[in-house]
């Protein structure tokens, strides 16, 4: 397959991407909440549990997997990238390294170019065919500042171009904590219109081919703590008004991220855009990982005996996902 193909893959009717890419230290958050053990085996298993759900590829068109899920045989003895081939799932490895804080305002720019192009051949090896790489900016008075935005800019424009030129497609995902702090919706409407401004502006001065690549943006919303609360219709409506301003035609697809918000409203909101714009450039899909994965987790609680019940959990939401694309 092709770049342009891969990309067009992933965001096809009805399809979107699961995250399934948590870091060692993210899943070991995660497990602690039901009350699981973050061993190398209870976070395989749970990765097992979700990628051998029946009917799973209906919704899913590609799975971003974390360094130790890729390399490893799952317990049931098998490599993951084998399991998703034979479902026609495409497999993608996150290859940052993580958000590195590096001022007062416990800004970060993220890690992990050093040996990134080693690394890429490997996970091509291993059956890769895309890959994230995960920018943060917080929102606050005056924040994000010049030089975080301009530095996760930088570092995704060269991530992305060391992607391409390796034979890989990229995620670009610059994640704007909009729903951290009281501001309203439109500080969230302004930071996150500035900060795609700029990804694209270095995107473009390093070559990278928009039809090869994906964006995966936050969805524009008020602070938590925010006192004036906005409706689905806002959310939507603001979000994809940035969404034009910012995103050339030439990208085949955006695909949110669930940022904290629950399944239901992740899914409502995406729902709200897709009912509300049809006939957009872009594809507007998703790449949720709490959204996706937060019931059925719940559900499994590291139990054996409820594998089942939480895989039928997992099926559930991902087919509301996969119908909310559609704005059904
Ligand atoms: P959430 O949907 O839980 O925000 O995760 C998506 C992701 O991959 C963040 O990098």
């Amino acid at each position: 397959m092709t770049l342009q193909e891969i990309a067009k893959a992933l965001v096809a009717p009805r399809k979107g991407i699961l995250a399934a890419d948590e870091s060692v230290g993210t899943m070991t958050k995660r497990l602690d909440a039901i009350k699981v053990v973050s061993t190398p085996e209870n976070r395989s298993l749970w990765r097992e549990i979700m990628v051998t759900t029946d009917g799973i590829e209906v919704a899913i068109s590609g799975v971003i997997l974390f360094d130790e899920t890729l390399r490893n045989p799952l317990p049931n003895g098998k490599m993951i990238a084998d399991i998703l081939k034979g479902k026609n799932i495409l497999s993608g490895i996150k290859v940052d390294k993580g958000a590195y804080k590096y001022n007062e305002n416990e800004e970060t720019f993220t890690l992990g170019q050093d040996g990134l192009t080693e690394r890429l051949e490997d996970y091509k090896k291993l059956g890769a065919v895309f890959t994230k790489w995960r920018a943060v900016y917080k929102v606050g008075n005056n924040l994000p500042s010049a030089a975080a935005i301009t530095g996760n800019s930088i570092g995704l424009a060269e991530y992305a171009l060391l992607v391409q030129k390796a034979g890989l497609v990229p995620i670009v995902e610059p994640e704007v904590l909009v729903l951290k702090g009281n501001h309203d919706i439109n500080k969230s409407r302004q930071v996150t219109e500035k900060v795609l401004k700029d990804v694209f502006y270095w995107l473009k001065q390093f070559g990278i081919k928009f039809d090869s690549m994906l964006l995966k943006p936050n969805m524009v919303l008020a602070g938590k703590e925010s006192k004036s609360q906005a409706t689905a219709e806002e959310i939507a409506q603001l979000t994809v008004e940035i969404l034009r301003k910012t995103v050339p035609k030439e990208i085949p697809g955006i695909v949110f991220l669930s940022g904290g918000l629950t399944p239901d409203e992740a899914t409502g909101y995406l729902k709200k855009m897709n009912e509300k714009y049809k006939g957009l450039p872009w594809q507007l899909s998703y790449s949720f990982g709490r959204a996706l994965q937060q019931e059925a987790l719940r559900a499994w609680s590291g139990k054996s005996n409820n594998i089942k019940a939480a895989q039928e959990v997992f099926f559930v939401r991902a087919k509301k996902v996969s119908s909310a694309r559609n704005g059904k």
